[in-house]
């Protein structure tokens, strides 16, 4: 089955069949009033966080799912049917119907029995969301038509909602205000961390309302068929002054002649004060205000996606790099792992994953990526450790517990390419206190964490995994010695980048312990304890034992040992390429390569990881999309321009989408999943949790930093691609310190790179920073 198609022009993916095999979503919002909404405009609306400040209602658990959301009924009040532009929840079956997902806006676009609907839905500069509707008649007649809204407020506090509902109700009304032409939502929730003032309006003149979502749906009605809107009925004007179930219903009547379009907007406004609210209100009380709006959310969108843009011939390509990876990877740097279809939002964000989405959008957005890093600094403790995740307002942990080994190896890789990015090495002298006291500059920060991890050994000399390393499905694994060599082999990276840059500021000390550190674990790592013949093992157990060599019934194989020794240089003179063979041998599928071979089943042995996933699901054995992007790193670092290509388009979601078959898949096919079920599974092929996953950041540094190979230094722009044989010339437009570079490649094979920028020669792989607004660089390799 087809659903849809991408419109490279608008830089949308449009889907024209409204009953995709899940919610395909896309996110809106200025990073303070944030939604998700999906192709039949089912989502959810919140400020800041979900957790205690959701604003609308989405249910996860009850089926069917993805409802409620921001629904707009249409009702021909001639023949009585009731229609949604979005399809559901009515389900009424539509003559057209396309849904258009783009950066920071969604647009609807269905007709129905002569009758046209545009619905376009956006969060502009001002927390405000914007629902704008157009309505057209089509048709030979006059139409007299019923426009009507539907969101759904809850508590602000979701796990309060759940436990106090039956108290809390009265903690919130409800009230039509004739002044404003605007629902009030009055919230006075005992305790409440955060009420704000919040108004449901319209431009039009409203023909009723209703403010109870009972009231809406009726005694044995349903969003499905709301008894409000069943012939004979009316919009009852209803009030919620002690509060109940709240909804935004607020109904237009319009008469259309032939061929006439009437156009107006609900907009949906969060403030301080109820005089801040009403200004929102004036400010955006005609459809040309909503209209700037909309254009205004839309091109903040696109500006932040310029910063590369790149044309290979190859569509799948492009559009991953010119538009959905970064979108992806902004999206996922702000909503961690909180909030989706399948994250119900109430968790915060998580230490190690922070400081990973960072890395893509220290290039698409330095800005954004460095207030990040300073969020994550200041959660670092005393002992130079990490933790787990911490609440984004709040900035507490969300707990201490579990301990994650690799907290802290992360920063240097993110650091190092925000300041290459920006040129402001000022950046490492900026002081963050530590979560417990002290007060380490970034540099100090970095540092501190690395000694954490190196201080923090096991019998063999390599990390502690504790409760897990990066792979989270090694936790609980229970035995206080186990040791890490992925995090070894990480640490070994990071010491080895740390230590570039403090000599570069002089400080040879730092230097020195880092290149120690990272030559004495090498060591190790290359020792018979680690290496097994054919690749790298990947825990070292206390009882001798170990996970991850040839000799394991399960588990013989992991990925992230084989590509991070290649990225560390730990398996420099030949033991690296021999790793990544075994791993294309064994792990490879033509959906991307799994993250261990064979899949562990049952609980046969003490020493087997649990097996809370199933086998081939997760990190028992599933594509992990993640950890495929080291491996596409690795190879282009080997020079195996082929190998690195074909792993980095067989995950581009839509190539996945089409391998697997759009129905096993599942997922939408514009952004990354962090998985896809392995081949041990009958349903190989399923992707799973889509959009965040850190998955969006690594992929974009692979596709940008090493297969087209352009790299921001500290001394200029690096060029030197690492491209498949049969993409002989490539365009690349790359915004980098106040200067455009227009790069053209020439791909001939030819094994060594060659740069002249503005017709002349330069020495090496790098363009010095340039000082005009534009240059020229050709490459030949
Ligand atoms: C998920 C987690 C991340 C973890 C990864 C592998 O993506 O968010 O923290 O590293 O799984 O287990």
């Amino acid at each position: 089955m087809s659903y849809g198609y991408f419109d490279d022009g608008a830089r949308e993916y449009v889907i024209t069949n409204p009953v995709t095999p899940r919610p395909w979503i896309n996110y809106l919002g200025n990073r303070r009033l944030s939604a998700f909404i999906s192709q039949n405009a089912g989502g959810l609306l919140w400020y800041l966080e979900p957790q205690s400040r959701r604003i609308t209602r989405y249910h996860y658990i009850p089926a069917p799912g993805d409802r409620p959301g921001f629904y707009v009924y249409v009702r021909d009040r001639d023949s009585g049917q009731v229609w949604n532009p979005h399809f559901a929840p009515c389900c009424t079956p539509l003559d057209r119907f396309e849904c258009r997902h783009g950066p920071g806006v969604s647009r609807f676009n269905s007709t129905k029995d002569g009758l046209g609907a545009d619905v376009t839905y956006a969060i502009g500069r001002d927390d405000v969301l914007l629902v704008k509707v157009a309505l057209r008649n089509v048709s030979p007649s006059e139409r007299n038509v019923q426009v009507v809204s539907y969101v759904e407020f809850g508590l602000l506090e979701f796990i309060r909602e759940i436990i106090g509902w039956c108290y809390l109700k009265h903690h919130i009304g409800f009230r039509y205000d004739p002044a404003v032409r605007a629902i009030r939502y009055d919230y006075h929730v005992f305790e409440a961390p955060f009420a704000p003032r919040m108004v449901f309006g319209c431009t039009a003149e409203p023909s009723g309302w209703e403010c109870s979502r009972d009231a809406f749906i009726g005694p044995a009605g349903s969003l499905e068929r709301p008894g409000a809107l069943q012939p004979g009925n009316e919009l009852s004007n209803s009030e919620l002054p002690l509060g109940g179930h709240g909804c935004g219903t607020i109904g237009v009547d319009l008469r259309l002649q032939p061929g006439e379009t009437n156009e107006f907007a609900y907009v949906f406004a969060i403030a301080g004060t109820w005089a801040e609210t009403d200004e929102l209100l004036r400010r955006h009380a005609d459809v040309p205000a909503v209209d700037a709006a909309v254009d205004q959310a839309r091109n903040v969108w696109l500006s932040r996606l310029g910063v590369l843009q790149v044309s290979t011939q190859d569509r799948p390509v492009d559009r991953a790099i010119n538009t959905w990876n970064p979108l992806n990877s902004l999206i996922t740097l702000d909503l961690a792992r909180i909030i989706s279809t399948d994250h119900m939002g109430l968790d915060g964000l998580r230490y190690r994953d922070t400081t990973q989405d960072a890395h893509a959008c220290a290039n698409i957005d330095p800005e954004f990526a460095a207030e990040r890093m300073r969020m994550v600094f200041a959660q670092q403790t005393r002992d130079g450790g990490g933790c787990f995740s911490f609440y984004p307002c709040n900035r507490q942990p969300t707990s201490d517990t579990p301990h994650r080994s690799d907290n802290t190896v992360w920063q240097i890789y993110t650091m190092e390419n925000l300041l290459a990015e920006t040129g402001d090495l000022a950046m490492l002298d900026e002081v963050i206190p530590l979560r417990h006291g002290g007060e380490p500059s970034i540099y100090q920060h970095i540092l501190l964490g690395l000694k954490h991890v190196y201080e923090r050994r096991g019998p063999h000399g390599l990390p502690l995994l504790f409760d897990a390393d990066w792979n989270d499905g090694l936790a609980l694994f229970g035995d206080p010695a186990a040791e890490s060599v992925l995090t070894g082999m990480q640490l070994v990276h990071s010491c080895r980048l740390f230590s570039r840059l403090a000599a570069r500021l002089g400080r040879d000390t730092d230097a020195a312990w880092c290149d120690a550190a990272a030559d004495e674990l090498s060591r190790i790592i290359n020792s018979g304890a680690v290496w097994d013949g054919r690749w790298y093992r990947r825990l070292l157990l206390s009882n001798g034992k170990h996970l991850g060599g040839s000799a394991c019934r399960q588990g013989s194989i992991f990925l992230n040992p084989q590509s991070w020794s290649v990225i560390s240089g730990v398996g420099a003179g030949g033991r690296g390429a021999t790793a990544m063979q075994a791993a294309f041998d064994r792990l490879d599928t033509p959906l991307g390569l799994r993250i261990l071979d064979p899949p562990y089943k049952g609980i046969p042995e003490p020493e087997d990881p649990p097996k809370g996933s199933s086998p081939g699901t997760g990190e028992n054995g599933a594509i992990f999309c993640h950890a495929n992007t080291w491996a596409i790193i690795a190879e282009c670092l080997l020079g195996n321009a082929e190998r690195a290509f074909k792993y980095y388009r067989q995950l581009i979601p839509e190539v996945a989408a089409e391998t697997a078959g759009p129905d096993r898949y599942r997922r939408e096919p514009y952004v990354y999943a962090s998985t896809i079920v392995g081949p041990a599974s009958e349903q190989f092929g399923e992707g799973g949790i889509s959009w965040l996953t850190g998955t969006a950041s690594w992929m974009h540094i692979a596709a940008t930093q090493y297969i087209l190979g352009v790299r921001p230094t500290l001394a200029g722009l690096a060029v030197n691609p690492c491209l498949p044989r049969h993409m002989c010339a490539v365009e690349v437009r790359r915004r980098f310190r106040g200067c455009t570079y227009h790069i053209v490649i020439d791909n001939a094979g030819r094994g060594s790179t060659r740069l002249t920028v503005n017709g002349g020669p330069v020495e090496g792989c790098t363009v010095p920073i340039q000082q005009s607004a534009e240059c020229r660089v050709r490459c030949e390799c």
